[in-house]
C-alpha cells in the first residue's frame, strides 16, 4: 500500500515536472541540417488521407527515379544496409513481406503503449495519434498484399534488433521515455532506408509502388520521434542519439542467424 503510495507520488510529480517543461516550451529542435521552428500554431495537420489517395494516383514510372532524397535519414543511421542482407531479402520476398507486416503492426503497439503511459505532452500525444493510424493504414495494406498473392499468414518470431536497442534503455523517467522515442526514429529511419534499398531492385513493380510510397511516412515518422524526443528531454540528447546510431549499426552490420527486415547482416 505504502509502495503503491509511493509510486502514485512521483509519478505525479515526474508528470508535472514534464508539463511544467512542456507548457514553458517555445520550440522543438530537430536534427535536420537546420533547426526548425514549431509551435502549436503551426502543427502540421494529418497528411493521411492525401498519402493514401497519392498511392492510388501514383505513376510507377515517376515513382521509379529519382527516389525520394533520403539524405537526413542516410546521415542519421551509422551504416548502409549490405549488399549481403539485400540479395537475401529479395531471395525471401514472402518472408520479408510477413516480417514487414509484424513491424507496422509491432510500430502500432508501440506508440500505443506510449500514448498511455505518458499523457502529460499535446505534442507526444496528437504525433502519435496520428502515427498510431498511419501504422494501421500500412498494416492493412501489406494484409492486403498478402491476400492477394495467396500469402497465408505465418508465425515469426521476433528478431535481435528491437531487444538489441532496448535492452540500453535507462529506467528512470524521463530517461527511459527519452531513449523509446530515440530507438523509435532509429527504427522508423532503418526501415526508410530498407525500404528504399528494397524498391530499388525488388522484380515486383506492386512492391517496388509501395515501398516507395512508404518513404514519405516513415521518414516523417523518423523525424516526429526525434524531435519529441529532444523536446521532452531537459538535456541535449546528442549524445544519447550518438550511443544508438552505433548500436543500431553494429545490429545492422554484424552477422545474423535470422534473415527480418531489420536483421544483421547474414550469417
Ligand atoms: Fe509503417
Ligand atoms: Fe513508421
Amino acid at each position: 500500500m505504502l509502495n503503491r503510495y509511493l509510486s502514485n507520488i512521483s509519478k505525479r510529480f515526474f508528470k508535472r515536472s514534464i508539463m511544467a517543461k512542456t507548457m514553458n516550451k517555445e520550440y522543438i529542435r530537430t536534427k535536420d541540417s537546420n533547426d526548425k521552428v514549431m509551435n502549436d500554431s503551426n502543427i502540421e495537420e494529418p497528411r493521411i488521407v492525401k498519402d493514401e489517395i497519392e498511392e492510388d494516383d501514383v505513376d510507377i514510372t515517376k515513382l521509379r527515379t529519382p527516389i525520394k532524397d533520403l539524405s537526413a535519414v542516410y546521415n542519421f543511421l551509422g551504416a548502409r544496409t549490405t549488399q549481403a542482407w539485400v540479395d537475401a531479402a529479395i531471395a525471401n520476398v514472402p518472408m520479408i513481406i510477413q516480417d514487414h507486416a509484424n513491424c507496422e503492426k509491432k510500430a502500432a503497439g508501440t506508440a500505443m503503449n506510449l500514448i498511455f503511459r505518458y499523457e502529460f505532452s499535446y505534442d507526444l500525444q496528437r504525433k502519435l495519434a496520428q502515427l498510431i493510424r498511419e501504422e494501421m493504414l500500412h498494416y492493412e495494406q501489406v494484409l492486403g498484399i498478402m491476400n492477394d498473392r495467396g500469402q497465408a499468414w505465418k508465425y515469426l518470431s521476433a528478431g535481435r534488433y528491437a531487444k538489441g536497442m532496448l535492452k540500453h534503455k535507462r529506467t528512470y523517467e524521463p530517461a527511459a521515455m527519452v531513449d523509446v522515442l530515440i530507438i523509435g526514429a532509429f527504427i522508423e529511419a532503418r526501415s526508410c532506408e530498407r525500404f528504399a534499398a528494397l524498391a530499388e531492385v525488388i522484380d515486383d513493380e506492386r512492391l517496388a509502388k509501395y515501398y516507395r510510397y512508404l518513404l514519405k511516412s516513415e521518414s516523417r515518422h523518423f523525424e516526429d520521434y526525434l524531435a519529441l524526443a529532444q523536446s521532452l528531454s531537459e538535456d541535449d540528447i546528442d549524445e544519447r542519439v550518438a550511443f544508438f546510431k552505433e548500436v543500431e549499426a553494429e545490429l545492422i552490420s554484424s552477422p545474423d542467424h535470422e534473415l527480418r527486415f531489420h536483421s544483421g547482416t547474414p550469417a
